[in-house]
């Protein structure tokens, strides 16, 4: 019995880290891009990790990924054309997103 107690310390680590992934991106990364977007493999749009190494290093990065995502259109990536605000993000959503975005290749 005294060697079940780290496994279930372990257990609830594990499901602690995986809340916290899933909390990182806003809200509305959810609701109006995911069905064109992935963290980390191209679905529609590219992934969000390849748009960060796209801008690593970029200090004004999250700037022009919120300029990108409001505008649409397209940006090299060949895969189409990307609704202007996803699907009617608003600013403060676009912002957030923008910056979670430009956070992953950090
Ligand atoms: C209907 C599908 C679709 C939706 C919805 C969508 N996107 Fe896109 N997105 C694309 C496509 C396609 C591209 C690639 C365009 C190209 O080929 O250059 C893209 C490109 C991007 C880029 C790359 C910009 C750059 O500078 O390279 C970002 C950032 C992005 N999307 C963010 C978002 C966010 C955030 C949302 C939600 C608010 C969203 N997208 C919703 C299809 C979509």
């Amino acid at each position: 019995m005294k060697s079940a107690i780290p496994m279930i310390v372990a257990t609830a680590s594990l499901i602690m880290a995986g809340s916290a992934l899933a909390a990182d991106m806003p809200a509305a990364g959810k609701a109006k891009c995911n069905m064109c977007h992935a963290v980390d493999k191209k679905v529609v749009g590219p992934s969000y990790k390849d748009i960060s190494a796209k801008y690593k290093g970029d200090s004004d990065a999250a700037g022009k990924i919120a300029a990108n995502i409001t505008k649409g259109g397209s940006f090299g990536w060949k895969l189409g054309m990307m609704p202007p605000k996803g699907m009617g993000a608003n600013e403060a959503e676009i912002k957030a997103m923008a910056e979670y975005v430009a956070g992953l290749a950090k």
